[in-house]
């Protein structure tokens, strides 16, 4: 169905005499996509003006109009006798005008026009205010995340949100097409999965401790002595009480002054209690955080990843994923870094490595080919004003099957390297830096490149361990302009050894995150004991009915910066999180 077909059934279906008629607005995208084909039509718009300009000597004005359908605005004139000109010509101005589609003159760039014959809302605007420039003036993309709230109405920001919904939207059209659940894991977590402890804390211990300060402050804790009195005026009622009744008095007295003892031991049970009120964080006697008085009495965080959660999933649905937001605190300042950002992360049970690789081949090629079929103007506009190579790059990935070495034979190339000199030099063992993943996909094999098979000890605790005790199975897509686009790795699916992972990594974190609590900590140093209560969960999955599964995350910002060719991960999301800024 047409879109504007399907907005008049709308319309349609939702008629209340009482209430404003619902409004049937026609898409820019749709007046511009049919062309000549729909002249003569009548039809209401809206959107905002991007440029406007009076002619004729003020007799009537073309406005260039967006309503971010489409990259190209529809030139929409306005003669003067229909409305003021100088209330619609600012750049920023609202308008839903109702109007004819024509087609302009021979030799004009526009393919149609719309003559406009009733104004039917405007929402102006100061010119001398407004933070964007006028029209086609070029602001730098640092400049805009200083008005994040407006910059969604340029130009490269609109075809930035459209290419990323596009996106999304093929991710859920790949994994339903090929057989995948959509589960959504907590935001809110209290297993720590990439063990980095660059974790966002989830508390409401701060709020509780600055609503204690105020209500101390307006009505303070009871002193001991007070608590004191009170007791000694419970212990006199308690006195009256017995006396009462050895003097065989009348019930009604007894009742009175029974009451009056209850009264007198609730007062002293409401005191000690505020007496307790301390300001401040509440701390345990050895002097740690008591996070048993938290929301959640436990120490919570922001998930950093839903893989373990998703595991569960995948341990009984067979494929699934998991599509979300992620946090990491970590005081990254790159271009290629957030602290907060989507990640895409599926999770096959009966997957080894290969497995899992050729999925995350499979889906990255989809998603190319996707914006090749979907999204041809935007990345038009992407290969015009940012990288001349980005729709090349798309058909190249998902025509090219990508390459595959592992970790050592990488390294071995790196080091081999005689034109370049590293400032982290390459040995094996190392973490890749980012100037070693692009030098490999960049300069290299000029294609995506898959490295498998990394030293353990530079993984997470859940890759499973090869047969050269090592190395793990894990694996990082490394594309041109970004580096690392995807991590992911088949994962321990052995109790054993998967225990035994997990207490290495205790026993190092222990010393240095502060994730686990003083009496975990204590319990390990003291006895080397089996702090393993937290992830007993997920041991359950290799307890009960063990699995071989594998999966990986790909960061949905890094595949857009890769597919656009824009330089900052700043740019591509709408509301970007990173040290010192998290505007809105
Ligand atoms: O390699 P990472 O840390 O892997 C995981 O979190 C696994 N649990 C995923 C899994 O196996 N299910 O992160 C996955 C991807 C990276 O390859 C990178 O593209 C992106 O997430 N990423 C970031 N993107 C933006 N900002 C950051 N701070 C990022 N950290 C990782
Ligand atoms: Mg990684």
């Amino acid at each position: 169905m047409a879109a504007d077909a399907a907005t008049a059934e709308m319309a349609a279906a939702s008629l209340c005499d009482d209430l404003e008629p619902a409004t049937t607005r026609t898409r820019i995208r749709d007046v511009l996509a049919a062309g000549a084909a729909r002249a003569g039509e009548r039809v209401v718009v809206g959107g905002w003006v991007r440029t406007g300009r009076e002619q004729g000597k003020g007799s009537f004005a073309f406005l260039e109009l967006s309503d971010g359908s489409c990259a190209a605005p529809l030139q929409v004139i306005v003669d003067a006798s229909v409305h003021p000109l100088a209330r619609l010509t600012a750049t920023g101005t609202s308008v839903l005008v109702e109007g004819e589609i024509k087609e302009p003159p021979q030799g004009t760039k526009q393919n149609v026009e719309l003559k406009v014959s009733r104004v039917i809302e405007v929402g102006e605007v100061d010119a001398a205010a407004y933070p964007l420039p006028k029209g086609k003036v070029k602001i730098p993309l640092e400049t805009l995340r200083d008005v994040v709230h407006l910059r969604s109405r340029t130009n490269t920001i609109g075809a930035v949100a459209r290419i990323r919904h596009q996106l999304a939207y093929a991710t859920h059209s790949f994994f339903n097409e090929n057989g995948f659940l959509y589960v959504h894991t907590p935001i809110i977590t209290t297993s720590d999965c990439e063990g980095a402890g660059e974790m966002f804390q989830v508390t409401t211990l701060f709020s509780q401790a600055e609503k204690t300060e105020k209500e101390l402050k307006e009505n303070p804790a009871p002193s001991e002595s007070d608590v004191m009195e009170a007791k000694v005026l419970a212990q006199e009622k308690g006195n009256a009480v017995a006396q009462l009744k050895a003097a065989k008095a009348s019930k009604q007295d007894i009742d009175a002054a029974v009451a009056e003892l209850k009264k007198a031991k609730e007062n002293v049970s409401r005191l000690e209690e505020r007496s307790k009120l301390k300001p401040g964080i509440p701390h345990r006697d050895d002097g740690t955080v008591a996070f048993e008085n938290d929301f959640f009495k436990r120490q919570a965080f922001l998930t950093v990843s839903g893989q373990l959660q998703v595991e569960t999933y995948a341990c009984a649905l067979s494929s699934v994923y998991t599509f979300g937001p992620t946090f990491r605190a970590e005081n990254s300042h790159t271009s290629r870094h957030l602290a907060e950002f989507w990640m895409v992360e599926p999770e096959i049970a009966f997957a080894n490595l290969q497995d899992d690789m050729n999925c995350a081949e499979k889906y990255v090629q989809y998603l190319c080919k996707w914006l090749l079929d979907h999204c041809r103007e935007d990345m038009e506009f992407m290969v015009k004003n940012f990288d001349r190579s980005a729709i090349e790059r798309l058909q190249l990935v998902s025509s090219t099957p990508f390459v595959r070495i592992s970790y050592t034979k990488a390294v071995e190339l790196l080091k081999n390297v005689t034109g370049k000199k590293f400032e982290n030099p390459v040995e094996w063992g190392i973490d890749l830096a980012s100037e070693h993943e692009r030098y490999l996909t960049e300069e290299i094999f000029k294609k995506p490149v898959i490295v498998y098979n990394y030293p353990k000890g530079i993984k997470a605790f859940y890759m499973r361990l090869n047969d050269d005790q090592k190395t793990v199975a894990a694996m990082d897509v490394l594309v041109p302009k970004v580096g690392e686009l995807v991590g992911g790795s088949q994962r321990e699916e052995r109790l054993d050894v998967l225990k035994q992972s997990i207490l290495f990594e205790l026993s190092e974190m222990c010393f240095t995150a502060t994730l686990y609590s003083f009496e975990v900590k204590e319990l390990w140093i003291l006895d080397a004991g089996l702090p393993l209560e937290p992830y007993e969960w997920y041991l359950d999955l290799r307890r009960f009915g063990s699995v071989k599964h594998s999966g990986f995350g790909l960061g949905f910002e890094r595949m857009i910066l890769f597919a656009t060719g824009m330089e900052n991960i700043r740019d591509v999301i709408p509301f970007p999180r990173y040290p010192g800024r998290a505007d809105l």
